[in-house]
């Protein structure tokens, strides 16, 4: 949790230098509960403060309103290709399918070839992302390489929402 935390806050100090680079963005695996989503949303609030745009995508949410209205998937991922910063949340929460993967790794390899950053968070671990499919995990991990954490240990330690 230290790890993340420092993680965040040297992505979001690294960020003007290494925006345009390969290795540009942050994975934060992991614990449910250990604070990925609250680290990444505070970092996406201070990229907003600095003019920088983030499309906020919680990935089992966004999915099932995809899928509610297929018509308009085009354009949002359009919109998730186009945004400065892409927020992932919960990649792969409850599984993916094969259209999740297809869609994800078109989004995720059309930044990765655009230097443009993404920020991750998931309950899979490496090996875990990598399983379910090579290419999009790779591609995520090389991505993320240099601000990846992922957080393992005692539950009750982690989870703020079990901490009181
Ligand atoms: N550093 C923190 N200080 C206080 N509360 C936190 C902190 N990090 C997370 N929380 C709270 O703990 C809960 C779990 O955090 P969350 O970011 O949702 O975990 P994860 O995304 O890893 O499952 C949330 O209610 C969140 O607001
Ligand atoms: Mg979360």
């Amino acid at each position: 949790m230290v790890n993340a935390f420092k993680s965040a806050v040297k992505y979001f100090k690294s960020f003007p230098d290494i925006r345009k680079d390969r290795k540009n963005s942050i994975a934060l695996l992991g614990n449910p509960g250990a604070g990925k989503t609250h680290l990444l949303i505070a970092v996406a609030n201070n990229l907003l403060n600095n003019g920088i745009s983030v499309h906020y995508f919680p990935y089992r949410e966004g999915f099932d309103e995809i899928k509610d209205n297929l018509d308009a998937l085009e354009e949002k991922a359009q919109r998730m290709k186009d945004v400065d910063v892409l927020l992932i949340d919960d990649l792969f929460k409850r599984g993916a399918t094969d259209f999740e993967v297809k869609t994800m790794y078109s989004i995720v390899n059309y930044r990765y070839l655009n230097h443009k950053p993404i920020m991750v968070s998931s309950e899979f671990l490496v090996d875990d992302l990598l399983e379910v499919d090579e290419a999009l995990g790779s591609r995520i991990v090389e991505m993320t390489k240099d601000y990846l954490v992922e957080i393992v240990g005692d539950r009750r330690q982690l989870n703020h929402r079990l901490a009181n």
